[in-house]
């Protein structure tokens, strides 16, 4: 699978985008990030590194994606509005980048005669269907927001140039993945770069809904061996994979563990649910560890270990 020409790695200045970045570079690819920095920073990536290209532009835009992918191998594909509420906020602008920017990757990749392209969908497409159980992936669909409308869509797309056009799709449906990089500068970012962060800051934390609401969180660093692995298999079978470790946590019991490992808790006040919010969400993962390698996760207490003392 390893060619000469670089993956293209979309989002590769954001959270996770960074750390895959990180992963390529150090077995030996070269690489080629398209970021717009609408969240992520080129901060995020090594500076002054060989066999690292950074392109600033939009995958919205047909011209920047079709030249940002000339002479590459594979594509990582991880450009994306990622936040849920964003999206329920401003859908438009959302949907140009979740969808429009998505469609536009299957089409430059076409003309270009990529094969290989790496999708990161979501739990999120799953809506409230899968609740009270680990969800499998034939669970029936329910999107309910935006970000999770535009995400089916983009898996569905793909499946349509996998069969028509030959693309070798490997669509990932992460569940809620954190560690070092995730932005917590946002009301919108990710629970766990903001409860850690105001925690050690000692700044308030609000609980959107009563805190029993329960997520699977996956350490980024456990989610990259699989993107690299799905890069270089002779063959990606078609049909998502959750990324979940099937492990249900409440954002109550979480803020008890960053308590005990920041010696307490600043002041938590509880606020309404926020709209589309999904109550529980656990993966069923057995497709996921019948098709990859996986080595023993690590641990939700290590995770948030190794982000506070990062
Ligand atoms: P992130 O915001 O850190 O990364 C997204 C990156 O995409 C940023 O660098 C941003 O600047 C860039 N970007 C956004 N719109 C763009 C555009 N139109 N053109 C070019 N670049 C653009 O978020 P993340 O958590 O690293 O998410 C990466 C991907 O994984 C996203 O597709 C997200 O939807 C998906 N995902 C994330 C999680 C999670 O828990 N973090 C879970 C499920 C899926
Ligand atoms: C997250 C990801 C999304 C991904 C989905 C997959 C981000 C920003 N979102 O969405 O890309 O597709 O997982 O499962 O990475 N909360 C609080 N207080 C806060 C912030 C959040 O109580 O200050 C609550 C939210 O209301 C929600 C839970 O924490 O109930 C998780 O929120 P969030 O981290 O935004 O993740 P998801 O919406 O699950």
């Amino acid at each position: 699978m390893r060619k000469a020409g670089p993956i293209l790695v979309t989002g590769g200045a954001g959270f996770i985008g960074s750390h895959l970045v990180d992963g390529l570079l150090a077995k030996g690819y070269a690489v080629r990030v398209l970021d717009n920095l609408s969240t992520g920073k080129w901060s995020n990536l090594p500076a002054g590194r060989d066999r690292l290209e950074l392109i600033e532009g939009d995958i919205a835009d047909v011209d920047v994606v079709e030249s940002s992918m000339q002479g590459c191998s594979a594509v990582a594909h991880l450009a994306a509005v990622a936040s849920v509420q964003a999206s329920v906020e401003d859908p438009v602008s959302t949907h140009r980048s979740n969808f429009i920017g998505t469609l536009n990757i299957c089409e430059a990749m076409r003309r270009a005669g990529i094969k290989r392209v790496l999708y990161a969908s979501s739990a999120a497409v799953y809506g409230p269907n899968g609740e009270g159980q680990a969800i499998d992936e034939d669970t029936p669909k329910a999107p309910m927001t935006p970000y999770a409308v535009d995400k089916l869509a983009g898996e569905q797309y793909l499946d349509f140039y996998r069969h028509q056009h030959d693309l070798e799709p490997a669509i990932f449906r992460f569940f809620n993945i954190f560690g070092p990089r995730q932005d917590p500068s946002s009301p919108y970012s990710g629970v766990i770069s903001i409860f850690t962060t105001y925690a050690r800051d000692a700044k308030p934390i609000t609980l959107f809904g009563d805190g029993e609401q329960t997520r699977d969180f996956v350490y980024v660093g456990d989610l990259i061996d699989l993107l690299i692995q799905a890069l270089e298999m002779p063959r990606v079978e078609a049909g998502a994979v959750n990324v979940g470790l099937s492990r249900s946590t409440s954002l109550n019991q979480l803020l008890e563990t960053i308590g005990s490992l920041v010696g307490g808790l600043p002041p938590i006040s509880n606020a309404a649910a926020r709209a589309g919010d999904i109550r529980h969400s656990r993966a069923n993962n057995s497709r996921l560890l019948a098709r990859y390698r996986m080595a023993e996760p690590t641990s939700l207490r290590d995770g948030l270990a190794r982000l506070l003392n990062g």
